[in-house]
């Protein structure tokens, strides 16, 4: 059974992963608006995967037996001065996530909780992989800088990540 501590945690955590995907959904609509496609899709397929973490830490609490409480969703930022600006954002916006992250691994362990302190290993590893990821586009739009054939080979490859709700749209309209 899940404390009340831990289960107020993580049901604030499913909201924050929702958020995050509506984050995602802001910039992926800035770059469409901007004619950066592959940038767009990229912050789609982001987004998709935040829906699936939301998803995830929603299915353990009910596992757990507890009662999912959703919470209110801000509005999200859709006006970015630049592509490195936006990936800025991306970049502390999961440097926020991995905090929230570390806070519940705190409770559960204070809590003696070592079936949630297990389960939330694996947001623990992968927000190094969101952290590398999105420093990692972030160092490469500082080297390209305002040059233009930079930002569309850039823009090109983050465009193969294939989001795959779209992908499955594509599908049935075949
Ligand atoms: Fe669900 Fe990008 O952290």
């Amino acid at each position: 059974m899940l404390s009340e501590r831990m289960l107020k945690g993580l049901n604030e955590q499913v909201t924050k992963e929702l958020f995050s995907a509506y984050f995602y959904l802001g910039i992926a609509a800035y770059f469409r608006d901007s004619g950066f496609e592959g940038f767009s899709t990229w912050m789609e397929a982001q987004a998709e995967e935040e829906l699936g973490h939301a998803i995830r830490i929603y299915d353990y609490v009910f596992e757990r037996g507890g009662k999912v409480e959703l919470y209110k969703i801000e509005m999200p930022k859709q006006e970015f001065e630049s592509p490195l600006k936006a990936f800025e954002a991306v970049y502390l916006h999961e440097v926020g996530v991995t905090e929230s992250i570390y806070k519940l691994v705190e409770i559960a362990q204070e809590e003696k909780d070592h079936a949630t302190y297990q389960f939330l290993q694996w947001f623990v590893e992968e927000q190094v992989e969101e952290e590398a990821t999105a420093k990692a586009v972030v160092d490469k739009l500082k080297i390209i800088g305002d040059h233009p054939q930079g930002l569309f080979m850039l823009d090109r490859e983050l465009g193969t990540r294939v989001p795959r709700l779209r992908g499955l749209l594509i599908q049935t309209k075949e």
